[in-house]
Protein backbone atom coordinates (compact mmCIF):
# COMPACT_ATOMS: atom_id res chain seq x y z
CA UNK A 1 0.00 0.00 0.00
CA UNK A 2 1.87 3.68 -0.83
CA UNK A 3 0.83 6.09 1.80
CA UNK A 4 3.13 8.89 0.63
CA UNK A 5 0.82 11.69 0.46
CA UNK A 6 1.66 15.43 -1.22
CA UNK A 7 3.64 17.65 0.21
CA UNK A 8 1.57 20.67 -1.22
CA UNK A 9 -0.97 20.83 1.53
CA UNK A 10 1.60 21.02 4.05
CA UNK A 11 3.27 23.33 2.92
CA UNK A 12 0.08 25.37 2.44
CA UNK A 13 -0.41 25.48 6.48
CA UNK A 14 3.17 25.76 6.63
CA UNK A 15 3.04 28.77 5.37
CA UNK A 16 -0.62 30.25 6.42
CA UNK A 17 0.66 29.28 9.89
CA UNK A 18 1.12 32.70 11.90
CA UNK A 19 2.69 31.88 14.95
CA UNK A 20 5.94 32.28 14.68
CA UNK A 21 7.23 29.24 16.91
CA UNK A 22 4.51 26.76 14.95
CA UNK A 23 5.42 27.84 11.67
CA UNK A 24 8.63 26.68 12.62
CA UNK A 25 7.84 23.37 14.13
CA UNK A 26 5.69 22.81 11.11
CA UNK A 27 8.66 23.23 8.70
CA UNK A 28 10.43 20.60 10.65
CA UNK A 29 7.67 18.29 10.52
CA UNK A 30 7.70 18.57 6.78
CA UNK A 31 11.01 18.21 6.02
CA UNK A 32 11.55 15.54 7.94
CA UNK A 33 8.39 13.86 6.01
CA UNK A 34 10.02 14.81 2.80
CA UNK A 35 13.71 13.24 3.51
CA UNK A 36 11.89 10.11 4.66
CA UNK A 37 9.59 9.90 1.84
CA UNK A 38 6.42 10.23 3.69
CA UNK A 39 5.74 13.21 1.62
CA UNK A 40 6.30 13.62 -2.10
CA UNK A 41 5.69 16.31 -4.79
CA UNK A 42 3.26 14.24 -7.07
CA UNK A 43 0.36 16.95 -7.85
CA UNK A 44 -2.45 18.08 -6.19
CA UNK A 45 -4.80 20.60 -7.01
CA UNK A 46 -2.83 24.00 -7.93
CA UNK A 47 -1.43 26.29 -6.13
CA UNK A 48 -3.30 28.87 -4.13
CA UNK A 49 -2.43 32.83 -5.00
CA UNK A 50 -2.58 34.87 -1.47
CA UNK A 51 -0.95 38.29 -1.32
CA UNK A 52 0.72 37.26 2.23
CA UNK A 53 1.83 34.16 3.99
CA UNK A 54 1.10 33.70 7.80
CA UNK A 55 2.76 36.50 9.75
CA UNK A 56 2.30 37.13 13.53
CA UNK A 57 0.46 40.74 14.38
CA UNK A 58 3.21 41.72 15.63
CA UNK A 59 5.62 43.17 14.34
CA UNK A 60 3.65 46.42 12.90
CA UNK A 61 4.62 46.77 9.39
CA UNK A 62 5.80 50.19 7.64
CA UNK A 63 7.19 51.02 4.59
CA UNK A 64 10.39 50.24 3.93
CA UNK A 65 11.71 54.36 4.01
CA UNK A 66 9.91 55.02 7.20
CA UNK A 67 12.04 52.35 9.44
CA UNK A 68 13.70 54.62 11.85
CA UNK A 69 17.26 54.34 12.05
CA UNK A 70 18.83 53.43 15.13
CA UNK A 71 22.00 53.91 16.54
CA UNK A 72 23.82 50.37 17.64
CA UNK A 73 25.06 52.32 21.29
CA UNK A 74 22.38 52.39 22.73
CA UNK A 75 20.78 48.66 24.28
CA UNK A 76 17.65 49.51 22.52
CA UNK A 77 19.43 50.08 18.72
CA UNK A 78 21.29 47.12 19.24
CA UNK A 79 18.41 44.91 19.57
CA UNK A 80 16.63 46.67 16.68
CA UNK A 81 19.91 45.37 14.53
CA UNK A 82 19.10 41.98 16.23
CA UNK A 83 14.88 42.36 15.45
CA UNK A 84 15.84 43.26 11.65
CA UNK A 85 18.17 40.08 11.53
CA UNK A 86 15.41 37.96 12.92
CA UNK A 87 12.36 39.82 11.15
CA UNK A 88 14.66 38.79 7.50
CA UNK A 89 15.06 35.03 8.65
CA UNK A 90 11.35 34.92 9.91
CA UNK A 91 10.61 36.25 5.94
CA UNK A 92 12.98 33.57 4.64
CA UNK A 93 11.08 30.45 6.01
CA UNK A 94 8.38 32.03 4.39
CA UNK A 95 9.96 32.69 1.21
CA UNK A 96 11.33 29.10 0.99
CA UNK A 97 8.41 26.94 1.79
CA UNK A 98 6.27 29.72 -1.17
CA UNK A 99 8.84 28.67 -3.38
CA UNK A 100 8.57 24.69 -2.49
CA UNK A 101 4.71 24.99 -2.82
CA UNK A 102 4.30 27.19 -5.48
CA UNK A 103 6.88 26.23 -8.71
CA UNK A 104 5.66 22.73 -9.29
CA UNK A 105 7.11 22.14 -13.26
CA UNK A 106 10.05 21.70 -11.60
CA UNK A 107 12.02 18.51 -10.69
CA UNK A 108 11.85 17.11 -7.00
CA UNK A 109 15.05 17.93 -6.06
CA UNK A 110 13.57 21.91 -6.76
CA UNK A 111 11.24 21.34 -4.00
CA UNK A 112 13.47 19.38 -1.81
CA UNK A 113 16.20 22.28 -1.57
CA UNK A 114 13.38 24.32 -0.94
CA UNK A 115 12.41 22.44 2.03
CA UNK A 116 16.12 21.99 3.26
CA UNK A 117 16.18 25.80 2.52
CA UNK A 118 12.89 26.54 4.75
CA UNK A 119 14.34 24.64 7.32
CA UNK A 120 17.98 25.70 7.89
CA UNK A 121 15.83 29.23 7.76
CA UNK A 122 13.98 28.31 10.62
CA UNK A 123 16.98 27.45 12.52
CA UNK A 124 18.36 30.98 12.20
CA UNK A 125 14.74 32.77 13.37
CA UNK A 126 15.25 30.25 16.51
CA UNK A 127 18.30 31.19 17.08
CA UNK A 128 18.23 34.92 16.37
CA UNK A 129 14.89 35.11 18.43
CA UNK A 130 16.93 33.56 21.16
CA UNK A 131 19.88 36.26 21.22
CA UNK A 132 17.13 39.29 21.06
CA UNK A 133 15.38 38.07 23.54
CA UNK A 134 19.02 37.32 25.80
CA UNK A 135 18.78 41.13 25.28
CA UNK A 136 15.81 42.00 26.94
CA UNK A 137 13.57 42.28 23.74
CA UNK A 138 11.42 39.76 21.62
CA UNK A 139 10.33 39.43 17.99
CA UNK A 140 7.44 42.20 17.08
CA UNK A 141 9.17 44.84 19.36
CA UNK A 142 10.28 47.09 16.60
CA UNK A 143 8.78 47.91 13.39
CA UNK A 144 9.53 46.22 9.97
CA UNK A 145 9.11 46.45 6.50
CA UNK A 146 7.77 43.80 3.93
CA UNK A 147 10.18 44.52 1.50
CA UNK A 148 11.25 40.18 0.91
CA UNK A 149 7.71 39.28 1.01
CA UNK A 150 6.58 41.90 -1.40
CA UNK A 151 9.44 40.21 -3.90
CA UNK A 152 8.02 36.79 -3.64
CA UNK A 153 4.63 38.17 -4.54
CA UNK A 154 6.02 40.46 -7.57
CA UNK A 155 7.76 36.59 -8.92
CA UNK A 156 4.81 34.50 -8.13
CA UNK A 157 4.23 33.99 -11.14
CA UNK A 158 7.51 32.64 -12.65
CA UNK A 159 10.50 30.34 -10.90
CA UNK A 160 12.71 31.82 -13.53
CA UNK A 161 11.99 35.22 -12.13
CA UNK A 162 11.71 34.42 -8.27
CA UNK A 163 15.45 32.64 -8.66
CA UNK A 164 16.96 35.62 -10.40
CA UNK A 165 15.55 38.32 -8.68
CA UNK A 166 14.84 36.67 -4.55
CA UNK A 167 18.45 34.33 -3.86
CA UNK A 168 20.40 35.83 -6.05
CA UNK A 169 19.62 39.40 -5.47
CA UNK A 170 18.08 40.35 -2.04
CA UNK A 171 19.80 37.48 -0.09
CA UNK A 172 23.31 37.76 -1.44
CA UNK A 173 22.62 40.95 -0.38
CA UNK A 174 22.91 39.17 2.94
CA UNK A 175 26.15 38.20 1.86
CA UNK A 176 27.38 41.98 1.39
CA UNK A 177 26.43 43.33 4.52
CA UNK A 178 26.57 40.27 7.40
CA UNK A 179 30.75 40.72 7.25
CA UNK A 180 30.13 44.79 8.40
CA UNK A 181 26.81 43.61 10.82
CA UNK A 182 29.30 40.93 12.18
CA UNK A 183 32.10 43.43 12.50
CA UNK A 184 30.46 45.51 15.12
CA UNK A 185 28.76 42.76 16.93
CA UNK A 186 32.52 41.25 18.08
CA UNK A 187 33.25 45.04 19.01
CA UNK A 188 30.31 44.71 21.56
CA UNK A 189 31.58 41.64 22.62
CA UNK A 190 28.67 39.87 22.12
CA UNK A 191 30.49 36.24 20.73
CA UNK A 192 27.27 34.56 21.23
CA UNK A 193 25.71 36.64 18.59
CA UNK A 194 28.46 36.46 16.50
CA UNK A 195 28.34 32.34 16.94
CA UNK A 196 24.70 32.53 15.73
CA UNK A 197 26.07 35.25 12.74
CA UNK A 198 28.49 32.63 11.55
CA UNK A 199 25.69 29.82 11.02
CA UNK A 200 23.68 32.36 9.93
CA UNK A 201 26.62 33.50 7.11
CA UNK A 202 27.80 29.76 6.17
CA UNK A 203 24.07 28.31 5.00
CA UNK A 204 23.27 31.75 3.08
CA UNK A 205 26.24 30.70 0.98
CA UNK A 206 24.27 27.68 0.32
CA UNK A 207 21.51 28.96 0.07
CA UNK A 208 22.58 31.54 -3.01
CA UNK A 209 24.11 28.48 -4.37
CA UNK A 210 20.89 26.83 -4.68
CA UNK A 211 18.67 29.99 -6.27
CA UNK A 212 21.89 30.38 -8.89
CA UNK A 213 21.92 26.52 -9.79
CA UNK A 214 18.21 26.82 -10.71
CA UNK A 215 18.57 29.87 -12.41
CA UNK A 216 20.98 28.66 -14.82
CA UNK A 217 18.51 25.66 -15.20
CA UNK A 218 15.63 27.30 -15.85
CA UNK A 219 17.51 29.82 -18.47
CA UNK A 220 18.87 26.29 -20.09
CA UNK A 221 15.73 24.70 -20.13
CA UNK A 222 14.11 28.03 -22.21
CA UNK A 223 16.78 29.02 -24.37
CA UNK A 224 17.94 31.72 -22.51
CA UNK A 225 21.47 33.79 -21.66
CA UNK A 226 21.54 33.70 -18.23
CA UNK A 227 23.81 36.71 -17.81
CA UNK A 228 22.45 39.15 -20.34
CA UNK A 229 18.94 37.99 -18.55
CA UNK A 230 20.23 39.11 -15.46
CA UNK A 231 21.03 42.41 -16.92
CA UNK A 232 18.12 43.29 -17.89
CA UNK A 233 15.81 42.03 -14.82
CA UNK A 234 17.54 43.96 -12.64
CA UNK A 235 17.00 47.15 -14.77
CA UNK A 236 13.71 46.26 -15.76
CA UNK A 237 12.89 46.05 -12.02
CA UNK A 238 15.03 48.86 -10.95
CA UNK A 239 16.32 47.26 -8.25
CA UNK A 240 18.95 49.58 -6.51
CA UNK A 241 20.29 47.07 -4.04
CA UNK A 242 24.13 47.26 -5.08
CA UNK A 243 25.14 50.30 -3.09
CA UNK A 244 27.70 49.76 -1.21
CA UNK A 245 30.03 46.74 -0.61
CA UNK A 246 29.89 43.93 -2.73
CA UNK A 247 31.21 40.70 -0.96
CA UNK A 248 32.66 38.96 -3.65
CA UNK A 249 34.38 36.01 -2.50
CA UNK A 250 31.37 34.81 -0.73
CA UNK A 251 29.47 35.72 -3.90
CA UNK A 252 31.89 33.25 -5.98
CA UNK A 253 31.34 30.70 -3.48
CA UNK A 254 27.66 30.86 -3.98
CA UNK A 255 28.06 30.00 -7.82
CA UNK A 256 27.95 33.69 -9.42
CA UNK A 257 29.66 33.94 -12.74
CA UNK A 258 33.21 35.93 -12.82
CA UNK A 259 30.97 38.02 -15.15
CA UNK A 260 27.99 38.71 -13.48
CA UNK A 261 30.78 39.77 -10.48
CA UNK A 262 32.44 42.06 -13.21
CA UNK A 263 29.03 43.24 -14.11
CA UNK A 264 28.16 43.81 -10.05
CA UNK A 265 30.98 45.50 -9.51
CA UNK A 266 30.74 47.42 -12.74
CA UNK A 267 26.75 48.52 -11.22
CA UNK A 268 28.56 49.60 -7.87
CA UNK A 269 30.74 52.18 -9.39
CA UNK A 270 28.36 53.32 -11.48
CA UNK A 271 26.08 53.98 -8.44
CA UNK A 272 29.25 56.37 -6.74
CA UNK A 273 30.78 55.26 -3.69
CA UNK A 274 30.70 58.48 -2.35
FE1 LIG B 1 18.71 32.70 6.92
Amino acid sequence: MNTTQSVFPALLSALNECDPEAKCRLTDEISAAFSDGLLDNAPAEAPEDFRFAGRPAKPRLVPANAVRPRKMNTPEGYAAMLHAICHIEFNAVNLALDAAYRFRTLPAAFTADWIRVAQEEAGHFRLMRARLQAHGFDYGDFEAHNHLWDMAYKTAFDPLLRMALVPRVLEARGLDVTPAIRAKVEQKGDAETCAVLDIIYRDEVGHVQIGNHWYQYLCAERGLEPVALFRMLISRYDLFIFRGYVNIEARERAGFSRFELDMLEDFERGLGRG
